[in-house]
């Protein structure tokens, strides 16, 4: 029995990496899905070979007005939504010297408010029983060089979830996050460093995994399935490392 069957979820950053892989397992499950990306090419690309039930919407989540369009023409093509799954992030690098407010302004943008203006918009089309999700990361919970605003953007979307969960409790909408560890997407190559660097950052973050290595989008897609779906009915508020271990040495 396919565990989202007939389900509509809404999953933001899905023309690439955690948010695509996510896309298609939800569609392989029998959701109907709204894919969103700020690339149009990008969206129309990455959906060419999906099969199943979907639509597209390009919104940039950092913009109010985009935010709105997205849930408006969900609920115009398929009118409730049980799945919001908020995973559009950036993960630029600046150690604290280089830090300016157009860095901040950016990460926080598109890492805090996007979802938290998404959430809202979305809340009254949610069904009861329904669920929301944050791609979060375990940054906020250890110290990574460089990293400072990134790991700031996602301890203050832990911090939000924690007073979503409370504030939907009425409704019984469970709010999960999913805090990764280095996984294997093309962020990596969007954080405003040379490859060089980037390909000894990747070596040194999969030694310190436990497991030895970096995850895999599908490994996180699946982790998103388990708690939409029934499977996780009574996990609420959580914040799930799937990280090969690394945030607990
Ligand atoms: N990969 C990791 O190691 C890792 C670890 C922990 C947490 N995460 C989190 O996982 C999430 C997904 O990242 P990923 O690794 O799958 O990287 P990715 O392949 O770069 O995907 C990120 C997605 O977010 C979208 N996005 C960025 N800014 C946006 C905006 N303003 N409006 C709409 N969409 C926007 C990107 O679109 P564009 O391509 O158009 O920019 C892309 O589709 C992020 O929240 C990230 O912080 C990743």
């Amino acid at each position: 029995m396919s565990k989202l069957q007939g389900k509509v979820a809404v999953i933001t950053g899905a023309n690439s990496g955690i948010g695509l892989a996510t896309a298609k397992l939800f569609l392989e499950e029998g959701a109907k899905v709204v894919l969103s990306g700020r690339r149009e090419t990008a969206l129309v690309k990455a959906t060419k070979d999906l099969n199943g039930e979907f639509i597209t919407v390009v919104a940039d989540v950092a913009k109010e007005s985009d935010n709105k369009k997205l849930i408006e023409e969900t609920v115009n093509t398929y009118g409730k939504i049980d799945v919001l799954f908020l995973n559009a992030g950036i993960a630029p690098v600046a150690p604290t010297n280089e830090i300016t407010a157009e860095h901040y302004n950016e990460v926080f943008d598109i890492n805090v408010k996007g979802p938290i203006l998404a959430t809202k918009e979305a809340i009254p089309h949610i069904n009861d029983g329904g669920s929301i999700l944050f791609t979060n990361s375990i940054v906020h919970q250890k110290g990574f060089d460089g990293f400072g605003v990134y790991s700031a953007s996602k301890g203050a979307l832990r911090a939000y979830s924690r007073v979503l969960t409370s504030e939907l409790k009425d409704r019984g909408i469970r709010v999960n996050s999913i805090a990764p560890g280095p996984i294997e997407t093309p962020i990596y190559g969007k954080m405003n460093l040379p490859g060089e660097v980037v390909e000894e950052m990747g070596k040194s973050f999969a030694q310190t995994v436990p497991l030895g290595r970096f995850g895999k989008s599908e490994e996180i897609a699946s982790t998103a399935l388990f708690l939409a779906s029934e499977d996780a009915s009574f996990i609420n508020g959580v914040e799930l490392e799937v990280d090969g271990g690394l945030s607990q040495i």
